[in-house]
């Protein structure tokens, strides 16, 4: 048996210059799961070639709203839409640890940052800047969100705009415990307001007395599916990869990609290239 800290950093990124992602989970390591899936997640989201945190995605009105997760087994928090702080996966465990809620949204979570001692913080990069500079070029201002959502797709989809998906994610069994953790800047082009899998338990993350399970890819797709929990659910089962490929099969050619741990296996599984490595210690 083994301890194991596991984490990805998203399916389908066109960044293949990826950073050390056996680095990150050796770096994140501590023999507290939940501080383990932590600190793997702000390694990645202060590091700009992810899509979380410091090189989030801007949206079609030129804004940056995050969303992020952690989760132990009957605990769960998630800050939805955030915005202006730099760790939106430490602010998901303030709402977890501190307040008897689960999921805190838009200006309540920005409120609550603050008051944890978040500072204001602006995650647009040099590169996030230039993303969204070729995407609003050609867009027409008196065009509604809409309409310039539909144009922003038609560059996406013409392969003129990279679509980012560098969601990142985390999942650990230490001493037999679990937790996970998810952060994104989201799935590009999104408009203001627009909520992924990840804040959502059972879409993007679950984390329950058998495992832990986090997933990445197109958010709307994996939270139709309930992506998290159906795979979850089918713990023991069947060998745990067996699964994951199963419940990937029925994205097709949607992005999808999902890391687990059970008490005895460990798997992950993506339809598009997807960095993961993982840190694990023989007990
Ligand atoms: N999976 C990240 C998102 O769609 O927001």
């Amino acid at each position: 048996m083994e301890n194991i800290l596991l984490c990805h950093g998203g399916v389908g990124s066109k960044n293949r210059s990826l950073p050390d992602m056996n680095g990150i989970a050796k770096n994140g390591w501590n023999q507290d799961p939940l501080t383990s899936v932590v600190n793997a997640i702000v390694i990645m989201e202060d590091d700009p070639n992810f899509n979380a945190g410091t090189g989030s995605v801007i949206r079609i009105d030129g804004s940056i709203q995050m969303d992020a997760a952690v989760s132990t087994p009957g605990r769960f928090g998630s800050v939805i839409g955030i915005e202006m702080v730099k760790n939106p996966v430490i602010v998901a465990r303030d709402v977890m640890e501190k307040t008897p809620h689960v999921m805190l949204a838009g200006s309540g979570a920005i409120d609550f940052a603050r008051r944890c001692g978040h500072k204001p913080y602006d995650p647009k990069t040099p590169r996030s800047i230039e993303a969204y500079k070729k995407m609003i070029e050609g867009i027409k201002e008196n065009m509604t969100e809409n309409e310039k959502y539909i144009e922003f797709k038609k560059l996406i989809d013409s392969g003129l705009i990279e679509e980012p998906h560098d969601t990142v994610g985390a999942v650990a069994r230490i001493n037999g415990k679990f937790a996970a953790a998810v952060s994104t800047g989201g799935a590009s082009p999104m408009m203001r307001g627009r909520v992924g899998d990840v804040p959502v338990p059972g879409a993007g993350i679950y984390c329950g007395d058998q495992g832990a399970v986090v997933a990445t890819g197109i958010g709307e797709d994996i939270a139709k599916r309930v992506l998290c929990y159906r795979i979850y659910s089918k713990i023991g089962s069947m060998p745990l990869k067996t699964i994951l490929e199963k419940e990937i099969g029925y994205f097709g050619e949607t992005l999808a990609g999902v890391i687990a741990v059970s008490r005895n296996e460990m798997a992950y599984f993506s339809n598009g290239s997807m960095g993961t490595d993982l840190y694990a210690e023989k007990i």
